[in-house]
Formats: structure tokens, C-alpha cells, sequence
């Protein structure tokens, strides 16, 4: 696309976008939760509703991002309601793009009550369960044949190989790739990945603003589309 002109070539299309990091409460004050700010997945909802598309959101704790122009924004907490959401919205949506940070695995029981420490005792080991995995539920059990289903995966060590084995476990048609570093991806306005295809297409999407990396995304969401 020429920097500045938008087509509009997700006209008459539903895409559906998670964003944010989830919290697993704790208790009524604690949670456990990530460094994901939301600013990838709000990035990849303006991209797509600029170029025509209904949009979805399924925003977990993006406090302080302002809901995009035109998107429908649905406000989650935690991992099992961010499933509930997305689960829903994916049910006509011609593409799901997963890029929120999910916990892996929550708290085993909620104290509906604040946890207080009691001099002189050790403090209680936190027993976690596993969440669902989302990404690998929607991909197995397509709501529409034909839909395209993206997921993200931040990567400290041999990116690209752990890469090409998460989107073979996952399931997805596409696979966004990044490494985790010091300015890169947590935060930051700016990211560098490599988008891999389940037809074993590799995108490089060098450093620069979160929205080039969102329009490349859209322009492979759209080719799969036809
Ligand atoms: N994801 C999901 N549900 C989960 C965990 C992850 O839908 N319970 C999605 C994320 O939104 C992301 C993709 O799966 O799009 C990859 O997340 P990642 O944490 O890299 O994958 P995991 O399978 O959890 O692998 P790891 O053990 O490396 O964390
Ligand atoms: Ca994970």
C-alpha cells in the first residue's frame, strides 16, 4: 500500500482483535498478570478499521488506550473471560487475530477476602491451574470454514525455530513472531517480527511503528481471504 492511501480491502469483513495482558485475580486487591500493554492489538484494530472492517476488540486491562474510532470494544479481565469474548465474537468473524497476552495459568482458589500475613508464619505456596489456550480452541474448531486465525508469540531464545513448532501446536494459518528485547515489543511504540505462514511463508517486518507491522498482518489476512 502507498504510505498514506488506504483501500479499503477489508470492506464487508468482521475481524475480530484481543489485546492486553490478562490478570488472574488473587484476591479482591492481587492478581497475577503480565507486562503486555494492548498497544500491538489497538494497533491492528485502527489498521483494520481503516481499511474497512467491522472490528471487534476483546480488550483485557488496556487501561489508558482510547478506544479506536469505529471499533466495537469489549472490556475483559481475566483468561477465561477473554475465551467467553472472544468465543462469541468469533462466531461470524472472517478472521481472529490473538494478539493478547493470556496467563498461562491462574490461581487454583480466589480468597474472597484479603490475604493478611501472620507474624511468625510462612506465607501460603500460591497453587496455580492452567488456563485454556484459546488460540489452539478457535483453530481447531473453526466457527466459519475459510476464517483466518493469526496468533503472537513474544520469544527470548531461537525465535524462529520456536516459532515454526507454536504455530504447528497451535494450529493458525499465521503466526506473528518477536523477540523479546530491551526497547522491542513490552510497551515500547515500535516492533520488529517475522510473520510465519502455516504454507511456510516467512514475512520479515523490519523495526518501525507498531501500525506497519499490523498493516502486513492485514495484508496477509487478506490474501488468505481472497
Ligand atoms: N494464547 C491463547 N491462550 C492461552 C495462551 C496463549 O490463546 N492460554 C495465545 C496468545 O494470545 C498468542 C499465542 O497463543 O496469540 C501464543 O502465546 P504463547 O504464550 O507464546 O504460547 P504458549 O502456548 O502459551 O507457549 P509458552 O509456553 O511459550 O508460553
Ligand atoms: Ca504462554
Amino acid at each position: 500500500l502507498a504510505r498514506g492511501v488506504t483501500e479499503p480491502d477489508l470492506r464487508g469483513r468482521h475481524v475480530v482483535v484481543s489485546a492486553g495482558g490478562t490478570r488472574e485475580p488473587l484476591d479482591p486487591v492481587r492478581f497475577l498478570g503480565n507486562r503486555s500493554s494492548g498497544k500491538q492489538g489497538y494497533a491492528l484494530a485502527r489498521t483494520a478499521a481503516a481499511r474497512g472492517a467491522r472490528v471487534t476488540l476483546v480488550a483485557a486491562n488496556t487501561t489508558g488506550l482510547p478506544d479506536p474510532a469505529g471499533v466495537d470494544v469489549v472490556q475483559v479481565g481475566t483468561a477465561v473471560q477473554l475465551r467467553e469474548a472472544v468465543l462469541k465474537a468469533a462466531a461470524d468473524a472472517d478472521a481472529v487475530v490473538m494478539a493478547a497476552a493470556v496467563a498461562d495459568f491462574r490461581p487454583a482458589t480466589y480468597a474472597a477476602g484479603k490475604i493478611k500475613k501472620r507474624d511468625g508464619q510462612d506465607p501460603e505456596p500460591v497453587v496455580l491451574v492452567r488456563n485454556p489456550d484459546i488460540l489452539a480452541e478457535i483453530s481447531a474448531d473453526r466457527a466459519r470454514p475459510g476464517q483466518v486465525i493469526v496468533g503472537f508469540a513474544a520469544e527470548t531464545d531461537d525465535v524462529l525455530a520456536n516459532g515454526r513448532r507454536k504455530l504447528e501446536r497451535k494450529g493458525c494459518d499465521l503466526l506473528v513472531v518477536n523477540e523479546v528485547g530491551e526497547r522491542k515489543t513490552f510497551g515500547s511504540e515500535e516492533n520488529e517480527a517475522v510473520v510465519l505462514g502455516v504454507d511456510g511463508s516467512e514475512t520479515p517486518v523490519p523495526y518501525g511503528p507498531k501500525e506497519a507491522l499490523a498493516d502486513t498482518v492485514w495484508d496477509l489476512v487478506a490474501k488468505r481471504l481472497g
